[in-house]
């Protein structure tokens, strides 16, 4: 089977083809950072128009470099949710149009669930049950995955999300939307525990988090010295990026404990990053557990993760018809498998 991914949630245009026997054959990101980062985060309608710009030369790329055609592509799977309406249009309008032309089914599927699934890309020894923590720009979510489709949220962030507060800090402390990375290497130069900041909700035993008053104790203490030089801000990137990071494997350790998962999956734009990967590999193994996670280039957002989970979902029997439309709010718990 072959599938054509879509994916325009956000501020990256992704177009890819997964072929169940050959694997990815493309994977095509047309990233808007540069269009974002002069306004410090993603302008929806600026999305929307870039993504309509750009996913036609996108899709005719991959079609051509990868030999596919209505003739071999036997579904097309979009991104219906969550995300910013304008640019979700785009691409539901695209698949929709595309799968009407070809007479080939469409499967809508969940941006969150797109990420969660990505690390069986690389990694087949990753089976149901397991559980996932998803840190991306607007989620923070902790979830058991019973099976494709059938996800139960056992915890998530009541403010910001981790992605989200990485990017607030790095811009405070002057560095480019969007930060995770520039902070996360910035945070490589600090010394730790040069600064002590809050960690809401840690010691609660539920799997609940909170992450704004943490933001704000940061951005106030940048804000509150006069001469910040390289080094100040390297030492409070580490001190930020060291609590954020105790927090994660804190509720992690607590949902493995109480689950008895042993597998636990990261995904999500945060998953990219090198010392949480670190961190929680340490804490599964102790635990005589398992950590996986995707592909460095399959953790921000892309049309690969939406193409696999279209295959899992088409194998299923699951697609949908053409008046099926998007869902902003669309959450992975919520997911209709019927
Ligand atoms: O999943 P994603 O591409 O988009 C959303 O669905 O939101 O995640 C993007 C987020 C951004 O907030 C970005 O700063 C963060 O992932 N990110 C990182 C790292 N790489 C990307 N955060 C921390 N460390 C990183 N290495
Ligand atoms: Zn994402």
């Amino acid at each position: 089977m072959r599938i054509l991914g879509i994916e325009t949630s956000c501020d990256e245009t992704g177009v890819a083809i997964y072929d169940s026997k050959l694997g990815v054959l493309i994977n095509n990101i047309y990233s808007q950072i540069s269009t974002h980062s002069k306004y410090g985060g993603v302008v929806p309608e600026l999305a929307a128009r870039s993504h309509n710009e750009n996913i036609i030369s996108l899709i005719k790329d991959a079609l051509l470099k990868t030999n596919s055609s209505k003739n071999n592509i036997n579904g097309i799977a979009y991104t219906a949710g969550p995300g910013l309406v304008g640019s979700l249009l785009v691409g539901a309008s695209i698949a929709k149009s595309l799968a009407y032309a070809w007479n080939i089914p469409v499967i809508t599927i969940n941006h969150m669930e797109g990420h969660l699934l990505s690390p069986m890309l690389n990694n087949n020894k990753l089976s149901f049950p397991f559980l996932a923590l998803l840190v991306s720009g607007k989620h923070t979510q902790l979830i058991r995955a019973n099976n494709i489709g059938d996800y139960n949220l056992l915890g998530e962030s009541l403010d910001d999300a981790v992605g989200e507060v990485f990017d607030k800090i790095a811009i405070a402390l002057g560095l480019k939307y969007p930060g995770g990375l520039s902070l996360s290497m910035l945070a490589d130069r600090g010394f730790s525990n040069k600064y002590t900041f809050p960690k809401p909700l840690i010691n609660k035993p539920n799997l609940m988090f909170s992450f704004s008053g943490l933001k704000t104790s940061v951005i106030n203490t940048i804000y509150s010295l006069s001469n910040i030089n390289y080094q100040d801000k390297a030492n409070i990137a580490r001190s930020f990026e060291d609590t954020i990071i105790e927090i994660l494997v804190s509720k992690c350790a607590k949902a493995i404990h109480t689950s008895k998962l042993k597998k636990l999956v990261i995904a999500g734009g945060v998953s990219a990053n090198n010392k949480l990967r670190f961190h929680l590999h340490s804490m599964m193994s102790k635990k005589q557990g398992i950590l996986f996670y995707p592909n460095k280039e399959l953790c921000t957002d892309n049309g690969v993760m939406i193409a696999y989970a279209g295959l899992l979902h088409l194998r299923n029997g699951k697609y949908n018809n053409l008046e099926t439309s998007i869902n902003p709010n669309w959450q992975i718990y919520s997911i209709n498998y019927n």
